[in-house]
């Protein structure tokens, strides 16, 4: 880490009080005159920190820049957290990183994406300020076969960390979708890379994009079937590097004893298809069908005008009310 990290961590560690410049060298084993230039370019950075002689250095509450220190100040978990203001996509980097090597538990965050994926080649929407975009390495000991339960998995921890930081009621739409009401909050895309030789996962990437708050227009293609968390932002400055520790709490916790399946239930009690009607979207048609039931494999089952039945794996369900998959 930086010195500049490192002087950011301890002023997150004190937010709101003051820290001398000698105490801050002592903590960091490194020169008073590096403190002050640490301080001086996160000052640059958009920092707001006050400066007091004989007291130190104190930063403000209200400061609400994401950071790795600011969501490592509220994440319980070892994690190796990274904050970029803007990134092509966190997918994308994450997994170029994995392939050299990075470790399992890297965490990538972005405040904007350029090229935002979603499922099926699909663009996501990321647009700065308003959102939060972040991928999460793994490197699985369980069969592949278990992967579809990492989306399972992030789709509950999302959906609480949501309701954690606001008073909506997240519903997840199979399979990786989270809702407020009848509108898309949150898409989440799982990528993984399968070694033939040992026939387990080498990596898998969990990617997460919510909309915490409105922005100023959705674009048209969107604008009717996309929704935020927040109209206005929330009192707490700290809002979104809460709300990025609480979801990979959930999500890390969840990891740790992945085939107890302990998200599986909640997963089914939190969807909002069930004894709803759908479309099954199959070579481009829309069938008309009924949502039934989630088994504990996470398989769908629906019935179509027929009568017959089916458990869809995957594929893409959309719901009456909207045609967005
Ligand atoms: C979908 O709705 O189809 C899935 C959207 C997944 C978006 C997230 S944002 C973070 C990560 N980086 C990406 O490019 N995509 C995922």
């Amino acid at each position: 880490m930086s010195v500049k990290d490192l002087v950011l961590e301890e002023l997150e560690n004190n937010k709101g009080s003051y820290v001398s410049g000698g105490q801050l060298s002592k903590t960091l084993s490194v020169s008073r005159n590096s403190i002050w230039k640490a301080i001086k370019s996160l000052e640059k950075d958009g920092y707001s920190i006050d400066a007091i002689p004989n007291r130190g250095y104190c930063l403000s509450s209200d400061s609400e820049i994401l950071s790795a220190q600011s969501i490592a100040k509220y994440c319980n978990h070892s994690l190796t957290i990274e904050v970029y203001e803007t990134i092509t996509s966190t997918n994308t980097v994450l997994k170029e990183k994995a392939g050299e090597g990075a470790e399992h538990g890297t965490v990538l965050v972005a405040k904007e994406q350029t090229s935002g994926r979603g499922r099926m080649g699909k663009e996501f929407y990321s647009p700065s300020q308003t959102g939060i975009y972040l991928s999460i390495l793994l490197r699985p000991q369980f069969p592949a076969s278990q992967s579809l339960f990492l989306t399972t998995a992030a789709a509950v921890a999302t959906a609480r960390a949501i309701e954690d930081i606001s008073s909506q009621k997240a519903q997840i739409k199979w399979v990786n979708d989270i809702y407020i009401g009848s509108k898309k909050v949150c898409g989440i895309l799982t990528e993984a890379a399968f070694n033939i030789e040992t026939n387990q996962l080498d990596y898998a990437i969990v990617g997460i994009g919510v909309n915490l708050l409105k922005p100023s227009h959705f674009p048209s293609s969107i604008q009717d079937i996309a929704t935020a968390v927040f109209d206005v932002p929330p009192e707490d400055p700290n809002y979104q590097s809460i709300f990025v520790a609480n979801l990979l709490n959930y999500f890390m916790e969840y990891y740790e004893h992945f085939e107890s399946k302990e998200y599986l239930q909640e997963y089914i009690d939190r969807s909002m298809l069930i004894g709803k009607s759908i479309f099954v979207i199959r070579n481009n048609k829309s069938i008309p069908a009924t949502a039934l039931a989630i088994n504990a494999d996470c398989h769908l089952q629906v019935r179509y005008e027929d009568g017959t039945e089916e458990w869809l794996s995957s594929g893409e369900v959309s719901t009456k009310l909207s045609t967005e998959s």
